[in-house]
């Protein structure tokens, strides 16, 4: 049995509570809020601090933490769990600066600890079928991929928490809702060279955009557009992911992008892709997210491998937004290395 413990007891933690629930293997341990009102909800066989430091001392046996506090706190609390020599689940986005972000993978590294980073659609039942898709070469040469997130997320939202909105603990649309389509993007896509953006604040009372639009170039020369707002009247309306190829078009989208809306390739006949359609309408959500993400923790500790979404795989997002927002900062185009 691997023992979790999780801080941050907020909207998230729940399903991170779930999910060690759900998962053989896994047991609920301790939980920490620096918030005692918030730890009032947990059942009363787990045990309860206000302190990180302290419930890792006091509790040995606790193998895995998930990292669940406001985003800018991350790398403060990854540098605390892996100093302890415990493994770490880190909710997205990883962190809001590069530095933070390769701080937590060297955190990791020199205390010998894994560091899992949350990026819960790559196991969308779509989304999967997508990535076969992309592994098999079936969309041939690459034209372009687009990202798009039409949400709505009110002023209430925002004002929920001091934290939200702001640049040093939230980001805007890009780092908190659009991150879980660019790490897709570049997950099917591959690394992004250049980038091309603006960015506005809009509707919202906040620090940082809630608006966005960006054109970038792939490594592999395939061009990618992303639209992202939190301002779509009067509430979420679309998040979709396409790719187009030479011999491939595939759109996954939906309120959230969970359905398969064109599904077109050289070689497969229009049965062949209603059928996929329909069989991921069937079960468009899956498994949840956060549950694979445990279990692969409870079998990466258990085998002695890296978890399947790395410290690195969470930096790249990171990378590629904070290269948006500097493009839409200076209006130029920026390279990345
Ligand atoms: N993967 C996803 O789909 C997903 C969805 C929502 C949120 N998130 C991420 O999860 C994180 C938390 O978001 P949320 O919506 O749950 O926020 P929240 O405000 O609901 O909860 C955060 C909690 O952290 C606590 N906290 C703050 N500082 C702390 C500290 N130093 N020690 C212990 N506890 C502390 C707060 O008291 C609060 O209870 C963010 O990084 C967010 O981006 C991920």
């Amino acid at each position: 049995m691997i023992n979790f413990a999780i801080v941050g007891m907020g909207h998230i933690a729940n399903k991170h509570m779930e999910a060690i629930e759900k998962t053989e293997g896994a047991n609920l341990l301790a939980v920490c809020d620096t918030n005692p009102d918030r730890l009032e909800m947990v059942p009363s066989n787990v045990k309860k601090y206000t302190d990180l430091g302290i419930m890792l001392q006091e509790n040995p046996e606790i193998q895995a933490v998930s990292i669940c506090v406001p985003s800018g706190l991350h790398a403060k609390l990854t540098k605390i769990v892996a100093e302890h020599k415990r493994h770490i689940i880190v909710e997205k986005p990883m962190s809001l600066k590069l530095e933070d972000a390769e701080d937590m993978i060297k955190y990791a590294n020199e205390n010998g600890v894994k560091l899992a980073v949350v990026h819960p659609n790559r196991f969308r039942p779509a989304i999967r079928e997508m990535r076969a898709k992309m592994d098999e070469g079936a969309f041939g040469t690459l034209s372009h991929a687009n990202a798009t997130v039409r949400w709505n997320r009110n002023q209430a939202y925002y004002d929920q928490a001091e934290w939200r909105g702001t640049k040093e603990f939230d980001g805007g649309v890009l780092m908190n809702q659009a991150i879980h389509d660019l790490d897709l993007m570049l997950w099917l896509m591959g690394p992004v060279v250049f980038v091309q953006a603006m960015a506005a604040t809009r509707l919202r009372k906040i620090e940082t955009e809630d608006v966005a639009a960006a054109v970038v170039q792939f490594e592999n020369g395939a061009l990618g557009v992303i639209e992202a707002a939190t301002t779509v009247y009067p509430k979420n309306l679309e998040e979709s992911l396409a790719i187009f190829g030479e011999t491939g078009s595939a759109k996954i989208s939906g309120r959230t992008a969970n359905f398969v809306e064109t599904w077109d390739f050289e070689g497969v006949s229009e049965e062949d892709a209603e059928q996929v359609k329909q069989a991921i309408k069937a079960d468009p959500f899956g498994k949840p997210g956060h549950q694979w993400i445990i279990e692969d923790m409870v079998e990466a500790i258990k085998e002695d491998r890296e978890p399947v979404v790395t410290g690195a795989d969470g930096l790249a997002p990171v990378k590629l937004i904070l290269a948006i927002l500097e493009s839409a900062e200076t209006g130029k185009k920026v390279i990345l290395n």
